[in-house]
């Protein structure tokens, strides 16, 4: 994958102009040096790099997002349901909108808690949920941190839970969070050829092959079903949602796109590509194919359209 493959070279090049090394012999030797006298490094993994530089793409372009993803996570939690008086967990929360909506739906009575891995989206987060008394965070991993048995009503998440590195230690541990009856209601991505607003991008650049599918990991909805009975969820409804959404403009679409999202993720990962030119010319699928999908409102409220498809699945804990 570019994205990867260019890190990895990056980063050596780097090491070796921090240390002044220029010859690969002097390289070789540097390298058993550090086998023998290991120092403390303070250049991140090429995995923290991609999510830092995934955190600040996010927090850069929030609002463009909000807007864009806002209907989605409302129909998630139409689903969920929340009631007042309840206590949510909102798993993948970033920069907190959906933690002030549910806030706002259990009302003073209730609780909600947004537990991320990112630090910067949580500073956000918080900020933004200041007046809501209601309101507390986590930060780390939802799949492992210490969540108190038995202690939510309710679990939300838009687009936070594709992530984990072992969906059903991850799902297991939200499982046992729940009460007894408890629910779980998130959206997340069908498959890139389902979702335009992901597809034409890439294509008119020509990147569609260099894709990480992360964001993609519950396009079956026969695995979502099977990771959550896994994890002891029972009574599981996916529904595919279909639905326009947009940031407000074509300018705002094209910057959502090429900061986040798959063609996001490959540009800030080797930003060299934003260079290249007319990757799509050779497959048909041009720049004019983009400008024509994004330019043209296929959604009542206009601006910068385009057409996503989700799955909403929705389920309820086993009781014991
Ligand atoms: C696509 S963003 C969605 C953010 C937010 N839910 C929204 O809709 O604006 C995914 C979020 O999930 C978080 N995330 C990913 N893996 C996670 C994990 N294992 N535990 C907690 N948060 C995680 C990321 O840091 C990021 O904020």
């Amino acid at each position: 994958m570019v994205g990867v493959y260019g890190m990895v070279h990056y980063s050596t090049q780097q090491r070796m102009r921090e240390f002044g090394i220029r010859s690969a012999t002097t390289f070789t030797g540097m390298a058993l040096l550090w086998y023998r006298w290991p120092v403390p490094h303070t250049e991140p993994s090429p995995r923290a790099n991609s999510r830092s530089l995934a955190e600040n793409a996010w927090a850069a372009v929030r609002e463009l997002l909000d807007r864009q993803l806002s209907p989605l996570g409302l129909r998630a939690m139409a689903a969920l349901d929340p009631k007042p008086g309840e206590r949510v967990l909102d798993v993948g929360c970033g920069a907190g909108q959906t933690v002030v909506q549910l806030a706002e739906a259990v009302g003073p009575a209730g609780e909600v808690v947004g537990i991320d891995i990112a630090p910067l989206l949580l500073e956000i987060a918080r900020e933004r949920a200041a007046t809501h008394a209601n309101v507390s965070f986590i930060e780390g991993d939802a799949q492992t941190s210490c969540l108190q048995a038995e202690s939510f009503d309710a679990i939300s998440s838009r687009f936070g839970v594709m992530a984990f590195g072992d969906p059903v230690e991850a799902f297991g541990n939200l499982h046992q969070a729940l009460k007894p009856a408890g629910r779980l209601a998130f959206v997340c991505w069908r498959s890139l050829t389902e979702n335009e607003l992901d597809l034409l991008p890439l294509r008119a650049a020509g990147l569609e092959g260099a894709v990480d599918m992360t964001p993609f990991a519950f396009e079956d909805p026969a695995r979502v079903r099977g990771v959550l009975r896994a994890a002891g969820f029972d009574e599981i409804a996916v529904e595919p949602h279909e639905q326009n959404v947009g940031s407000g403009g074509l300018e705002a679409m094209l910057s959502v796109v090429m900061t986040v999202g798959p063609l996001g993720k490959i540009l800030r990962e080797a930003p060299s590509l934003r260079g290249h030119r007319g990757f799509g010319w050779g497959r048909g699928v041009g720049v004019s194919n983009l400008t024509t999908s994004s330019s043209t409102p296929r959604n009542q409220s206009g601006g910068g359209a385009a057409c996503c498809a989700r799955d909403q699945p929705r389920a309820t804990r086993q009781a014991r």
